[in-house]
């Protein structure tokens, strides 16, 4: 971290000829149970990682933003007056999408001039995007020095992304990259943004994320189908309980009572939500009594249910999966994020992490060709302020 946050602060030097004022973190994430129930009003249970997009910045007297991305080599600029999406340097949408939802909230943003660099691997699920965008509103906020929660921060990002950006996701990425807590998990309850930080013991069990190096292909498309899905299932089961507004509302005797109704594959969507919020409420109270075999189950039944009936999985994380199952120290494997390709995330005895990374990659390469890359990590704190001058 050392090695690249001297080089943001070169870079900046250079290209605005001072030194910067704030060094601020926003980091990826990785969900270890609650797979597509964040849109459905439900409970998922996230970790904020090391990996992360860092940022340092300085006010300026005037309303223009200057920003350049070591990883692109790319400046883009844009008036804080007049914030328009940008086709060419697409990266930083993200950061238009975030001034412009806290200046919709009637707060006046200075100007600034910012570098940033990001770890976070691109399209692999580990949510870069939320990484830079709650990195972005802690810049301005501490540049600015503007009141705003950190759940609030989350929904600016979350509205930045889906209607700045464009693309219709959750709220779980945002949240957990600004209110994520060192050495814990976040469980949220999506509905009432309520949540709770619960103790995960590093010591003992490592998490473990593993790329496929399969881009999530589909993705869009998919992630808005299954969504559409869910809405019709809501739709026909409001037709038996009027109370229903998401499915976090049907029980699994509603299912059973009514499932013979819907069609087969609305009934599969509502199966996997339905049964999904249950592992994520079970979750809680596993990890509360440190119950860590326990939790790995049900991390596997949350990939099973996501593979049959939800149908977001692919060869390639059916490959990890398989592999990572069985190699030394492992408690589960299961995929992370939208899926159809990107990461897989196991909980891994501490004292195997080393066997347990050569096993998958050796045994990953030799069934699907492709070299993948492992993440040993660590919960981290939720994105913030490293350094001020
Ligand atoms: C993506 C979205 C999240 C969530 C997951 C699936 O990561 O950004 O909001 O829906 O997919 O659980």
């Amino acid at each position: 971290m050392n090695e690249r946050i001297d080089n943001l602060k070169k870079d900046f030097q250079r290209l605005y000829g001072s030194a910067p004022a704030v060094l601020v973190k926003g980091p990826g994430r990785v969900d270890l149970m609650g797979i597509h129930t964040d849109y459905n009003d439900g409970f998922v249970l996230p970790i904020a990682v090391n990996v992360d997009v860092l940022a340092v910045g300085k006010a300026r007297d005037d309303r223009k933003v200057s920003v350049h991305s070591i990883n692109f080599d790319k400046t883009a600029e844009f008036s804080l007056d007049n914030i328009e999406f940008d086709n060419v340097n697409r990266w930083s949408n993200y950061i238009r999408g975030v001034c412009h939802f806290i200046q919709e909230k009637g707060i006046m943003l200075q100007g600034a001039n910012i570098v940033l660099h990001g770890n976070v691997p691109l399209g692999s699920g580990l949510s870069s995007s939320a990484a830079l965008e709650m990195a972005t509103g802690v810049l301005f906020q501490a540049l600015t020095g503007f009141e705003m929660s950190g759940p609030d921060m989350a929904l600016v990002g979350q509205r930045a992304e889906n209607k700045f950006v464009g693309v219709n996701t959750g709220i779980m990425d945002q949240f957990v990259s600004r209110n994520g807590q060192k050495d814990h998990a976040l469980f949220l309850d999506c509905r009432s943004l309520a949540f709770e930080q619960l103790p995960l013991d590093t010591s003992k069990v490592k998490v473990v994320v593993c790329n496929t190096m399969k881009q999530r292909g589909l993705v869009d498309s998919e992630y808005g189908l299954r969504r559409s899905q869910c809405e019709e299932a809501v739709r026909l089961f409001q037709q038996w309980k009027p109370g229903v507004k998401a499915l976090r509302d049907v029980t699994c005797g509603d299912l059973a009572k009514y499932g013979d109704k819907l069609p087969e594959v609305v009934r599969m969507r509502a199966e996997h939500v339905i049964s999904e919020n249950e592992r994520g409420l079970k979750c809680r109270e596993v990890l509360a009594s440190g119950g860590l075999e326990e939790f790995g189950e049900l991390m596997n039944a949350s990939h099973d249910s996501a593979r049959d009936c939800y149908e977001v999985s692919c060869p390639e994380l059916e490959a990890m999966v398989e592999v990572t199952r069985s190699a030394p120290g492992s408690l589960c494997g299961r995929l992370a994020g939208a899926g159809f390709g990107g990461c897989t995330v196991s909980l891994v005895g501490d004292a195997s992490v080393e066997d347990f990374v050569e096993t998958v990659k050796r045994e990953y390469e030799k069934k699907t060709g492709l070299a993948p890359a492992l993440y040993v990590c660590t919960a981290e704190d939720g994105a913030g302020v490293l350094e001020t001058n």
